[in-house]
């Protein structure tokens, strides 16, 4: 399929840029025209910042499903939509044409609704990146079931808060994952998990690991048989809901400055547009290519860029199963030559952790089949985005350096790969209907080129965050509130000469740790769960491979005897609480923090120790004891 809207050469995107300016209703509605509707809209867009309410195309009706599969499986039904790789190389390759995948899902659909699933119901997944994560979350997608996707590195006890926030009807999962030599086991997890959470009334396993796992009569489904049965019965059609535009398509939990995770609320028209249409600009999609995300669909990044954003344009899109280091550093150019990869999109993180083994895992390996690049998830050094540009795509390849959010539902700001100018550590450009400003503190605009202030969003695009599940109030406050009329980022922004940006990282208390989202009070909530914690305090600093790292301030009920031992344990606690990703790199242990009169923490000073900083640690006459700082300083030192 050709796309008469993909941009191709500079004009053509200035020219659509104004046009999204000028006439957004026409803009998009022009667009929207190419998808499959079952019943047209009668309002393009309509948006209110003040109460954060925005629709887009209201009044429609379709299925996001029919977009992705349908017609791509009557118009190229043999043509691959998913080529799998599994973690073990030795395993086979597995592939799903346009045709299959659509068989799959709807008999996977079948199933679902035959155990009483319904439309609005949620649904978590919880597995290991296998072709069937994918079938699951279009199966939802199919009879209007919200899904919520939770990425397989989270513990049972965060499994359970996005459940129960979410009032999940079901979960699916594997029994386990494989992930390089580990073996994770999924369903023991969950069934922890699933001790504090009532609403959830079947549980489905899917088979990948073959380790034992306890199957609950009554509640535990085998994804195989229930299939089978589905089979058996003829029950193989499955109808595409009619979905309302706006009506959620799934809920996906990421970190903010607060403690608890928030919900949020993607809905169906709107975000598969903003996935198709900056799917097929950013990285310039040609018909028949192959695209690689590495990122696991429990992020947002896979889902609008290995699921929705290549499957909504027919695309071929191959998911990895495992991780770029093993066997060994050279998986993702084996994987590269072995299925001829046009288009790879990846983490700086991963960049980074794969420049510390060298040239020679890329030794040998034939890379040219690779047009396109993109980077996702934090800045990127200019270290690092040379090293991809020269010993990735030996200089042929251009980089689109994307910034986005999980609350933007696609790319953003990014340069047009080889259409508009790329330029190292710059994201560029923003995308036809994306509309920064630059504000100050007091959220006054920053005009002109060649500054920098808080960067936010002025007009409504297509995949904009719609809600945060159960709790609207939350996200008109997080994101519309603190500059009225605007949507707040939370990330510092640098503007240059030639207008073009460069995201310079949050200016709030999340942390990027390996282009995960973090929230660091998150991670000080965990910390304080351990019995033998009083307080804590959690900031970033700057960490070579994982961008950044996490730094934790603890004070407990009695200095601890032996501080290895206790630091273990603390790692422990929140590898329990949240998972293994927002384990501290470094603990300290203190008998105080420095606050203010008022009891506020001053982060400021604890981000520049663990900086390494001693000593311009800026004014600290305002601290309640400025000899704690000397204490810390002390304490770090040793
Ligand atoms: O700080 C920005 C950073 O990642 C944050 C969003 O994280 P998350 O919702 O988990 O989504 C990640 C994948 C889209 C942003 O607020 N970020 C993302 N992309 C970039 C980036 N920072 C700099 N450059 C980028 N290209």
């Amino acid at each position: 399929m050709a796309f008469p809207y993909q941009l191709k050469t500079p004009d053509a995107y200035h020219d659509a840029y104004r046009q999204s300016q000028k006439d957004p209703e026409a803009f998009w509605a022009g667009i929207a025209s190419h998808f499959t509707w079952h019943k047209p809209w009668h309002s393009v867009v309509r948006s209110d910042f003040h109460t954060a309410t925005h629709s887009w195309f209201e009044g429609g009706k379709l299925n996001i499903t029919e977009n992705c599969l349908d017609r791509y499986a009557a118009s190229q039904p043999d043509t691959t939509a998913i080529l799998w790789e599994p973690n073990n190389p030795a395993e086979s390759t597995r592939t799903l044409t346009y045709r299959q995948l659509l068989d799959e899902v709807m008999l996977f659909a079948n199933a679902l609704k035959h155990r009483g699933i319904c439309k609005g119901d949620r649904v978590c997944i919880y597995m290991g990146m296998v072709p069937e994560l994918a079938i699951a979350v279009l199966a939802c997608a199919r009879i209007g079931a919200i899904h919520s996707v939770i990425f397989g590195g989270f513990s049972a006890s965060s499994i359970a808060d996005r459940v129960q926030d979410a009032g999940a009807k079901a979960i699916i999962t594997c029994d386990g994952a494989f992930r390089g030599a580990k073996t994770i086991p999924l369903k023991s997890v969950v069934d922890d998990a699933l001790q504090h959470c009532p609403t959830v009334q079947s549980v489905w396993v899917l088979r990948r690991t073959h380790e034992p796992v306890s199957m609950h009569n009554g509640r535990d489904y085998d994804w195989h048989s229930e299939t089978e049965a589905m089979r058996a019965t003829g029950n193989t059609h499955c109808h595409a809901e009619s979905m309302d535009a706006e009506d959620p398509l799934f809920i996906l939990y990421t970190s903010g400055s607060t403690g608890k995770p928030k919900g949020v609320v993607h809905t169906t028209a709107g975000y598969m547009l903003w996935a198709h249409y900056t799917f097929i600009n950013v990285f310039q999609y040609q018909p028949g290519q192959i695209h690689f995300c590495t990122a696991d669909i429990g992020w947002i990044t896979g889902h609008s860029y290995i699921l929705y954003g290549p499957l909504s344009a027919g695309a071929t899109t191959l998911m990895f199963e495992g991780i770029p280091t093993w066997p060994d550093a050279g998986r993702f150019w084996d994987i590269v030559q072995k299925h001829n990869v046009d288009i790879l999109y990846t983490a700086p993180t991963a960049i980074r952790s794969l420049m510390t083994f060298g040239t020679a895992p890329l030794q040998n390996k034939d890379l040219s089949s690779l047009k396109v690049l993109g980077t996702v998830g934090e800045p990127i050094n200019a270290e690092a985005w040379h090293w991809y540009d020269r010993e990735v795509g030996k200089g042929n390849a251009p980089i689109a350096d994307t910034w986005w959010q999980t609350e933007t539902g696609g790319i953003m700001i990014s340069n047009l790969a080889g259409v508009t100018p790329a330029k190292p550590t710059f994201a560029t450009l923003p995308l036809p209907g994306v509309f920064p400003v630059l504000v100050d503190e007091n959220g006054k605009e920053i005009a002109g080129n060649g500054v920098s202030g808080n960067l936010c969003i002025q007009k409504p695009w297509p995949g904009i965050i719609r809600s945060t599940w159960g709790d609207h109030e939350r996200c008109r406050q997080t994101y519309f509130s603190t500059y009225p009329g605007l949507y707040f980022t939370g990330d510092g922004c640098l503007r240059d000469e030639d207008g073009h940006y460069r995201i310079t990282g949050r200016v709030d208390d999340v942390l990027s740790v390996s282009g995960h989202r973090i929230g660091t009070a998150e991670v000080e909530n965990a910390i304080n769960m351990h019995a033998g914690v009083v307080e804590s305090a959690v900031v970033g600093f700057p960490h070579d491979i994982k961008g950044q790292g996490i730094y934790a301030y603890v004070i407990c009920s009695s200095m601890p005897a032996n501080e290895t031992e206790m630091r273990q344990d603390i790692l422990q606690t929140v590898s329990q609480v949240i998972g293994p990703i927002a384990k501290p790199d470094a603990i300290q242990f203190v008998s105080g923090l420095p606050k203010t009169r008022s009891g506020k923490i001053m982060r400021r000073i604890l981000r520049k120790i663990a900086e390494g900083e001693t000593q311009n640690l800026g004014d600290t006459t305002t601290l309640l004891d400025p000899g704690v700082v000397e204490e810390i300083l002390r304490g770090k030192q040793a």
